[in-house]
């Protein structure tokens, strides 16, 4: 059976772009495989950060997961540091990682262009994400388009690992997500923290509709009376994530034809969200007032994660001719 590994980085809120393009379909996907999700601290400080932060936004990030749909009866979900397992098998990995292959990855380009300085973790982050899933022999990782070249580099490890030392680890594939890239409330750009252009997973109902309402839609649409265009608006996308297909033919009709304008739209739009969000919010509140339980579900999933981690470590150590841990 298929082992499922991913990972998010807890580098601030999740927002409806994260749940839509990710976590929605990992609550999905637990149902059917064996699933371990990781929120991946040790990343997260391969750019400038603050500690203080650091720790609040991995604890509210792990919250948020369990708010979505990750349920600890069902799947793994832990902190990516309470393993320290992922670090020594990274160390592994970069003896068996070409340096070249680190150095095209496109992401690492872009990030590194943003530093003032670029710390050699940044250049070795999808060596840690390779370890991140191998750690767990994991064959199938629900990710974004944005990670299928880090996928790329985890086979090239597991390839060459396995040639030097025995086949021991499979070839991860990505699983795309079925929802299409989702644009922020700008209109322009993919919906991230950074660009300012989200809509917070959990924002409570007023503040959803005050981000939603401004949102950009079609832009040729400059009066009530100008007929729409669905397939170019942003806003009639997230109908497409949050409505039924009734409401989006009939939501898609009207615009067309200028029967309604943009903020009947996004009316409709803000009611089918808090139908799917309301219960996500009610999670979190409860999670906040009983932090026990978040604490328990995190330490079972570290308990399972660990000691998959630890076998794997043994058998690696033990072909690779290193001395076993003490
Ligand atoms: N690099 C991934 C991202 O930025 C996060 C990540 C770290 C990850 N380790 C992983 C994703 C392992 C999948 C599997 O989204």
């Amino acid at each position: 059976m298929s082992r499922v590994f991913s990972g998010i980085q807890p580098s601030g809120e999740l927002h409806i772009g994260n749940y839509l393009g990710a976590v929605k379909n990992w609550a999905a996907i637990q149902h059917r495989h064996p699933s371990f999700f990781c929120v991946v601290d040790y990343h997260a400080i391969t750019v400038a950060y603050d500690p203080a932060q650091l720790r609040q936004r991995t604890r509210d990030l792990a919250l948020t997961l369990f708010a979505a749909g990750l349920d600890p009866a069902v799947c793994h979900v832990f902190v990516q540091s309470t393993v320290p397992e992922h670090t020594e098998l990274q160390w592994i990995f970069n003896t068996v990682t070409p340096l070249g292959e680190l150095e095209r990855q496109t992401q690492f380009k872009d990030k590194a262009q943003r530093q003032e300085q670029v710390m050699a973790g940044l250049l070795n982050y999808p060596v840690l994400q390779a370890a991140d899933i191998l750690l767990y022999r994991a064959d199938v990782v629900p990710v974004g388009e944005d990670q299928v070249q880090h996928l790329e580099l985890s086979r090239v490890i597991a390839r060459n690992w396995n040639a030097r030392f025995g086949e021991y680890f499979p070839e991860p594939q990505p699983l795309l997500t079925p929802t299409r890239r989702i644009v922020g409330l700008d209109g322009q750009a993919k919906m991230s923290k950074s660009m300012q252009n989200t809509i917070g997973l959990l924002d409570d109902a007023e503040t959803t509709w005050a981000r939603l309402r401004p949102a950009v839609t079609d832009p040729q649409r400059v009066r009530k009376t100008d007929p729409g265009r669905p397939e170019v608006c942003n806003v009639f996308a997230l109908h497409g994530a949050f409505s039924d297909a009734a409401t989006q033919a009939d939501v898609a009709t009207r615009c067309r034809t200028a029967a309604w304008g943009c903020m009947d739209c996004k009316k409709v739009l803000h009611e089918a969200m808090e139908r799917e969000l309301v219960p996500i919010r009610t999670r979190a509140q409860a999670l906040r007032d009983e932090p026990q339980r978040l604490d328990d579900a995190l330490a079972d999933g570290t308990r399972y994660a660990r000691a998959a981690a630890r076998e794997t470590i043994a058998h690696v150590k033990d072909a690779m001719g290193l001395a076993p841990a003490g």
